[in-house]
């Protein structure tokens, strides 16, 4: 009896916490939907990415293009609209309404670390062009989007203009997203989001113990790096199935971890890709770490990537959205012009060194009308390629990915 009421009364309690702190009612279910499809098509992201860019160092923040595209799904319909939701895993515009409202508050409001997701639409100036009111109420309402009118025939001016939001959002790290030569007079909106993380790890690194040490790039070369290392409890785990071993570190006072995945082969990297492409992280990864004293030497790094989604999304799928004549954007703006997407880029950031990691990332799309082993010490010598998530740990959300492969730009 006594036992019941504890739990009942810690439902009662789990129950307001989550209430308060998302301002919002969750439907855990939902949840749950929204965090399996982010790592889904998180998965199937990375995976066309690192084949457009072999062999070079990545980071990239799925989750922010989702938020671009499930925001622009609401302005599509018909089959264009059918391939957003299949690409993306969503079940429906219903679902993408009332799921994403409360998990970028989540986001938002993780304690411990710095975290900012921040959405905005820019849409051509002019009484023509206004946005259609369904799409502005979900823009506003749903992605708390801030919405400003630009004049894009002054290219210049509307370039700066973006991308001056992009820098403040970023904290610098995120520049020149959109070129000005992208932009004219045909263009009628930008789609943008950006987001920016700071933490400080749980268990910092010593300064002075940092070394030049060899980087094994594959079996026949190497390079030197600034490794860090230190000795302490860390969640970690085997991966015999995958033949790599996993390491969480915890950022400090937070539920954001980073997950660092390595292959036990200096040369492992692009199988362990292969098994990430069908892998269900919580199942496979998260799961399995123990906490057990660890040995850890991992490079500092620093990462830029830039990626031309209009490469990659169609290979995950979403082909309509580019195409001139037949895509189905007629829910975005009040006019009847045939709209399409004709410019779809994102850029990342990532630096991890002793103190902690700072990341961030911004994507945009440009509309334009027609015309193991539990116990003991264990070592883990990131000395060569490795794959690394950057998650929200509580409930498995992936934020960031990347590899580092060695290579100093
Ligand atoms: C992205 O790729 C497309 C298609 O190959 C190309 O037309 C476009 O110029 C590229 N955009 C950028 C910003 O590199």
């Amino acid at each position: 009896m006594a036992a019941l009421k504890l739990l009942l009364a810690f439902f009662f309690v789990s129950l307001l916490t989550l209430v308060n702190s998302a301002a919002t009612t969750m439907d855990q279910t939902q949840e749950e939907t929204l965090t399996t499809s982010i790592n889904q098509f998180s998965t199937q992201f990375y995976k066309e990415t690192a084949a457009l860019k072999p062999g070079e160092n990545l980071i990239m923040s799925p989750l922010s293009a989702e938020i671009v595209l499930a925001l622009l799904s609401l302005g599509a319909g018909g089959n264009t609209l059918t391939e957003l939701n299949t690409a993306l895993y969503l079940p429906n515009s219903e679902f993408t309404k009332s799921a994403f409202k409360p998990a970028i508050a989540k986001l938002n409001s993780v304690e411990g670390v710095t975290l900012n997701i921040a959405n905005k639409v820019f849409v051509k100036d002019g009484e023509m062009f206004a946005l259609a009111p369904e799409f502005k109420k979900n823009a506003i309402d749903i992605f708390s989007s801030d919405i400003q009118n630009v004049d894009f025939s002054a290219s210049k001016q509307a370039a700066a203009t973006i991308n001056t939001w992009v820098e403040k959002k970023t904290n610098d790290k995120i520049k020149d997203l959109i070129s000005a030569d992208s932009l004219d007079g045909m263009t009628r909106l930008v789609l943008v989001n950006a987001i920016y993380f700071k933490g400080n790890w749980e268990k910092k690194f010593k300064k002075d113990v940092t070394r030049k040490q060899d980087f094994f790039l594959n079996s026949n070369d190497k390079v030197q790096v600034d490794m860090m290392y230190q000795s302490s409890k860390f969640p970690y785990a085997d991966l015999p199935e995958w033949n790599a071993q996993a390491l969480e570190m915890k950022y400090e006072k937070s539920d954001m971890s980073m997950i660092i995945i390595l292959p036990n082969e200096v040369e492992g990297l692009k199988s362990l890709e292969e098994k990430l492409a069908t892998a269900n992280l919580k199942q496979d990864v998260f799961d399995k770490l123990h906490t057990v004293e660890v040995q850890v030497s991992l490079p500092k790094f620093k990462i830029e990537t830039e990626i031309n989604l209009t490469k990659v999304l169609p290979k995950l799928g979403m082909k309509l959205i580019f195409d001139q004549a037949n895509a189905n954007l007629k829910g975005l703006l009040q006019n009847d012009e045939q709209l399409y997407v004709s410019e779809a880029i994102q850029k990342a950031f990532i630096e991890v060194n002793e103190e902690g990691a700072e990341a961030a990332a911004a994507t945009a799309f440009q509309i334009n009308a027609l015309g193991g082993t539990r116990y003991g010490k264990r070592s883990f010598r990131a000395d060569h390629p490795f794959y690394f998530i950057l998650a929200y740990k509580k409930d498995c959300r992936v934020i960031f990915v990347g590899a580092w492969r060695g290579f100093v730009e």
